[in-house]
């Protein structure tokens, strides 16, 4: 079968596009710098060619509030129209558990935005909820963080390893679509402000995190259970510390930082800003 992989070299493209190969598929991993971009459209076409399912892993450079809406809208619309003009039976998308809880936020507005497209179009779909991951800890101490203090909410955490979220699209993907959306979390429950204190500690980063009640995630208020998925999730298996020592070795700890504004506080290739 073959799969197109769009944001084939983001951080769960590259698992997700091994994984597909692993199991034999023709997978083409796209992005803008192998010549695919479904924001000018730019080799849409010729990628989807014979393609059975389209997933769309892709994530927005900005997460300024206007410039992440564009971004989202546009692509999905691209993505969607090409695909019907292709015959693509699936089209496969990675979101956030909690997504529709967190319109406060510009990130999340963007998001709700690709969903509703999705779900509005002729092209059957799986929407793919997964909950924080274990690689955007450090990048979302970053972007809560004024000087030497860290504030976050003590509200309940379930994050994941990016190999399990890539395990768990290659399954969607390689199953029929269902209209819907499935969900995926990790095995554990936190708290948000303990487990971002535990990451800096393990990179000996000195920061000092503060549980506060009125502490925005991505410019949104949340309670107790925005971030934590249902009942029915599906869990990965990677805990905690294991990840922690599978990968403290590989991350770098220190950063130049854009802007607050344009910071994306769900980026986790290298676990910081870009
Ligand atoms: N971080 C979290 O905790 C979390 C949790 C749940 C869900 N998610 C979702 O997971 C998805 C993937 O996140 P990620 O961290 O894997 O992203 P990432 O590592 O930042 O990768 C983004 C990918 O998008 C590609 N891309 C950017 N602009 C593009 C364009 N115009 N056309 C095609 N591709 C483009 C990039 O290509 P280049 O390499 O060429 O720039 C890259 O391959 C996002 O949609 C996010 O909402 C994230």
């Amino acid at each position: 079968m073959k799969i197109v992989v769009i944001g084939g070299s983001g951080l769960i493209g590259t698992r997700l596009v091994a994984r597909l190969r692993e199991q034999k598929h023709e997978v083409v991993a796209a992005s803008p710098n192998s010549g695919v971009n479904s924001v000018t459209g730019e080799g849409l076409a010729e990628a989807l060619k014979g393609a059975s399912v389209v997933v769309d892993v892709s994530n927005a450079p900005s997460w300024e509030d206007s410039a992440v809406l564009k971004f989202f809208e546009t692509s999905t619309r691209n993505l969607l129209t090409h695909e019907a003009a292709a015959g693509v039976g699936h089209h496969v998308a990675l979101s956030v558990v909690g997504t529709e809880r967190l319109s406060e936020s510009g990130y999340f507005r963007a998001k709700i935005a690709q969903e509703k497209l999705i779900k509005a179009s002729s092209i059957p779909y799986t929407i793919v909820h997964a909950t924080q991951f274990f690689e955007f800890l450090k990048g979302l101490a970053d972007t809560s963080s004024n000087g030497d203090e860290v504030r976050l909410p003590h509200v309940l955490f379930q994050p994941m390893a990016a190999d399990d979220v890539a395990s768990a699209t290659a399954k969607a993907a390689l199953s029929p679509p269902l209209n819907g959306i499935v969900e995926i979390g990790g095995p554990e429950q936190f708290r948000l402000d303990e487990l971002v204190r535990r990451r800096l500690a393990s990179l000996d980063d000195r920061r000092k995190v503060i549980a506060d009640p009125k502490a925005l995630y991505s410019g949104a208020k949340i309670s107790e259970k925005t971030l934590v998925p249902g009942d029915n999730a599906r869990l990965g298996e990677t805990r905690f510390e294991t990840w922690l020592k599978q990968s403290s070795a590989q991350i770098p700890t220190s950063h130049a930082s854009p802007p607050a504004s344009q910071r994306r506080p769900l980026d986790s290739r290298t676990g910081s800003n870009p």
